[in-house]
Parts: structure tokens; C-alpha cells; sequence
């Protein structure tokens, strides 16, 4: 298995552009099955799961080609097959987002239950509780969730999303996908305001849908008869761009991030700018604004210089739903932290188990003291350099932070799981300074391998 082996300590200086999100991508290429005309999608992320979903896309009788980098075009070419099989969903827990699209164009699906991951329980009833409330029948066998649209027709429908941890974006995906092709209006109230869903809206109202409201709590959905093919560029990737600017904050390095989703980031931004990181947008013709984002340029598409010169401010941070802090960035910000002058507080309220990375973090010498959803993280001055390993994406972002700015050698473990979210990072880090080598961990000394 492959592992990263980073020499700490170096400043991160240069120029990165953000690469397109995954997490929007995924729902973009599940709407594929919306439509039997082609899709094109720009911008679309190399990644494992990526693979994953065409695979999974391509046992739902989708064709797929990939003309040049980043370009992907889907079409659904046979509209008989409705059976998303456990081996592929269990790889990838986004797979559940074909269950919405299926149901609507096909009149069934029969998706395999994704189960839990490392980052706690994932359920899926608001998936299904959104579904039924568009006329759906749904129920479970064999580990398989069975679901079936009376006369092979969804209705438009109330559905209520939320939960007790908030909305739910998959979910949202799912149920607006499904609606598009509905009889009659939908009323989506609690729906997930992530920029995902808004790409996504973006996409299927280019498709031919009616979809007012996207990005706030009430979507409205007037269910069309058929969508047409469209040619889509995906939204940069708003946790790669925040992963990047801690790489920038915790070597005291300064890094020129383009393509950089900034309207979608506030919450990161006020809690960085909080610690101290000087965060910098340059206007259209590249000068430094006195804007946080500039009003000529695209507030998705910011080129920013993200920069810091001292030891950080310790600050609190609650995760929540879109606009508030996410989830997906809370571990990179606990790598961050670890280096700050004083205590901060970290609350983690989307998924509260969501902790991989605390027990790995202070094997490098971090100062950490969970209870229940919260840590504290007392500041040290160094880190130092271990062995460590962490099976979830974003956990495994933070340890290579960690590794970025400790002392001696760092040995990452099992990166498949980074490469789940992020292409080639090691050398997109050494391209601005990092050193970070891929090696296979038949290389290392047992006693840095982890075991199983
Ligand atoms: C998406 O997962 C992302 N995945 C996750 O990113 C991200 O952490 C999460 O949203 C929250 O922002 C993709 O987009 C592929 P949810 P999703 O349904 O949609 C509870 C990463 O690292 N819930 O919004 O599956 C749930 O347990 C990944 O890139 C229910 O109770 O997450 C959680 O507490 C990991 N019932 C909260 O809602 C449901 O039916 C939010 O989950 C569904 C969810």
C-alpha cells in the first residue's frame, strides 16, 4: 500500500489551482440517468470515487468517454437496468445519489445500502422519507433498498429534510433530482444550501428543469417531462481549496490558490482570518483588493493569496450546515490549531464521532482532549514527526498538514484513503516547496507500517 513520506519544517511558497469538487461532481454524474441525450462534464476530478460512479453508472446502462483531461461525457443508453449492486456502492457511499434519478426516469431502483463508514453512522431515512413522500413505495431486502413510483411516475409532493444533525446533502440531491422529473410542484423545506446542491441545481435547470431556490432552505421544484443533454463545468473544490490555505497557514508559507470557491468558504475564511492568516483576493487584473472578494470577478472562481508570517491565535469553531463551518474541514483545522498560541475549541455537530485524526495527532506530540463532540486543543510549539495512520479522507488531509509543518519525518499511512479526495497531492505540494514522497510501504522498516 502506498504511504506518504513528508520531511517537515519546509515553507510552502507558489501557485496552485484548485482542481473541481468531487463531492459536486458525484451528483452531477448520477443526473446522467435523467436523460438518454449525453452529458458533458468539465472539470471533473481523477479521483477514485469518480471511477467508482462510472463504474457504477455503467451497470445502469451508461456509456461513458473521457475526450480529454478533466472531460467526462455520460449517456444513458439502456434505460432498463435499475440495479446499483452492494459491491460497487460499498466502495462508495455516494453511490446512493443514482436512487433519486433512477426511480424518477426508470419508475424502480433497487440500490445496495451503503452501511456506515469511518466517520460514524450514515443513515439514509431522510433519502427515503423524501422519496416516499414523492409517491414512492419503498422497502428493504436483502440489504437492498427497493423503491418503486406508482404507473412509473413520481408525484410532486411537501418533503421535510431535516434531521437532527441538520439537513442532509445527498438527500437533497436525491429528492430535487427525483422531483425534476415529477408530476406536479414539490416543496423541498430544510433542504441542504451547500454549494453542491446549487451546482447541481444549476446543472438540471440547464437540463430543461424548473428548480427555484437552490442554496436556501426551501427549494421548489415544478416536475418537467423530460430533460435534455447539456454541457457542464463542475464548481472548484471548496475542501481542497480550504485544505490548501491550511497548508499555507500551518508552514507559515504564502501560496497563490486560483479557481478558489472564496463565496462558498466564508465560514473558513472568518475563522482563519479569526487565527490570523492573512487571506488576500486580487481583482481582474491581479492587484490586491481592499474587497474580501472583488465585485469584478467570479466569487467562485477568486484567485487569493493566502499567506501567514507568525504563530496563530487560538479560536473556537463549531461545524454545522452550510454557510456554517464544514464538517469536511474541521480535521485540517485541528492539524492547524495544534500550532496555535493558546486553547481552541472544536465542536463537531454534523457527525460527532468524526474524530480519526485526534489520536493520530497527538502521537505527533499535539496537546488534545476530546469529550463527546468536542476537543480542545491546547497549542504546542512543534510537532514532531511519527508513523500515523488514519482511515478517513479528511483525517489523513490533516496528518500530511501535520506532517507539512513537524519537525523530522512523517510517515502517512494507507493514502489511498487522501487519494479518495484529493489528486496527487504530493505533488501538488512539492511543486510549491513541500517534500512529500509516494512511496510503497513495502520500502519502509516494519515498525513505520501500520498495522492492520
Ligand atoms: C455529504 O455526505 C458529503 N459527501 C460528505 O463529504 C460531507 O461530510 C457531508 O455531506 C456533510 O457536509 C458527498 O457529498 C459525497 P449528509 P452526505 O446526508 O450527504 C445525518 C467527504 O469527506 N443524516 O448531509 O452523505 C448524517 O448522519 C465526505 O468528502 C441523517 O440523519 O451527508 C449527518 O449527521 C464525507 N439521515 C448529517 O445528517 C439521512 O438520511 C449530514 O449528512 C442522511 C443524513
Amino acid at each position: 500500500m502506498d504511504a506518504f513520506v513528508i520531511e517537515g519544517g519546509r515553507r510552502l511558497e507558489g501557485r496552485l489551482r484548485v482542481n473541481g469538487a468531487k463531492n459536486a461532481a458525484l451528483p452531477l454524474m448520477a443526473a446522467a440517468l435523467l436523460t438518454d441525450q449525453p452529458l458533458t462534464l468539465r472539470d471533473i476530478p481523477p479521483l477514485a470515487d469518480i471511477r467508482n460512479m462510472v463504474a457504477l453508472l455503467g451497470e445502469l446502462g451508461c456509456s461513458h468517454e473521457a475526450p480529454e483531461d478533466g472531460v467526462l461525457r455520460l449517456q444513458a443508453r439502456d434505460e432498463s437496468r435499475s440495479h446499483a449492486r452492494y459491491d460497487i456502492v460499498r466502495t462508495m457511499r455516494a453511490g446512493i445519489c443514482v436512487l433519486g434519478p433512477l426511480l424518477a426516469r426508470r419508475g424502480e431502483a433497487r440500490v445496495s445500502l451503503p452501511g456506515g463508514c469511518a466517520i460514524g453512522d450514515r443513515p439514509i431515512d431522510l433519502h427515503l422519507r423524501g422519496l416516499v413522500a414523492l409517491g414512492a413505495t419503498v422497502f428493504l431486502k436483502g440489504g437492498d433498498i427497493i423503491a418503486k413510483a406508482p404507473r412509473r411516475r413520481l408525484k410532486g409532493g411537501r418533503v421535510f429534510l431535516g434531521g437532527a444533525f441538520g439537513s442532509t446533502v445527498l438527500g437533497t440531491a436525491n429528492v430535487m433530482s427525483a422531483a425534476a422529473l415529477a408530476d406536479g410542484q414539490t416543496i423541498i423545506e430544510s433542504a441542504a444550501c451547500e454549494p453542491e446542491i446549487v451546482d447541481l441545481a444549476t446543472m438540471l435547470n440547464a437540463m430543461g428543469a424548473n428548480i427555484r431556490g437552490a442554496g436556501s432552505p426551501r427549494i421548489i421544484v415544478e416536475g418537467v417531462r423530460d430533460l435534455r443533454g447539456i454541457d457542464h463545468t463542475v464548481i472548484p473544490d471548496r475542501i481542497e481549496a480550504g485544505t490548501l490555505m491550511c497548508a499555507a497557514a500551518i508552514t507559515n508559507g504564502s501560496l497563490l490558490l486560483e479557481n478558489c470557491p472564496l463565496d462558498a468558504l466564508m465560514a473558513v475564511s472568518d475563522r482563519l482570518e479569526a487565527a490570523g492568516v492573512q487571506m488576500k483576493a486580487l481583482d481582474r487584473h491581479g492587484n490586491p483588493s481592499s474587497d474580501p472578494i472583488p465585485a469584478d470577478v467570479d466569487p467562485m472562481r477568486v484567485t487569493v493569496r493566502v499567506a501567514s508570517e507568525r504563530v496563530l491565535r487560538p479560536v473556537e469553531i463549531t461545524t454545522q450546515p452550510h454557510p456554517g463551518f464544514p464538517t469536511d474541514l474541521q480535521a485540517q483545522l485541528m492539524a492547524l490549531l495544534t500550532l496555535a498560541e493558546g486553547n481552541s475549541v472544536i465542536t463537531e455537530k454534523i457527525f460527532p464521532e468524526r474524530f480519526l485524526h485526534v489520536a493520530e495527532l497527538s502521537r505527533m506530540g499535539a496537546r488534545l482532549f476530546r469529550q463527546g463532540p468536542t476537543v480542545i486543543i491546547s497549542g504546542v510549539r512543534r510537532l514532531v514527526g511519527a508513523p500515523v495512520m488514519a482511515s478517513d479522507l479528511r483525517a489523513s488531509a490533516s496528518l500530511v498538514l501535520a506532517g507539512l509543518a513537524a519537525e523530522g519525518t512523517t510517515i502517512v499511512n494507507r493514502v489511498y484513503h487522501l487519494d479518495r479526495g484529493y489528486h496527487k497531492m504530493e505533488d501538488r505540494l512539492a511543486s510549491v516547496g513541500a517534500s512529500v514522497k509516494r512511496v510503497d510501504d513495502k520500502e519502509l522498516a516494519p515498525q513505520l507500517v501500520a498495522a492492520e
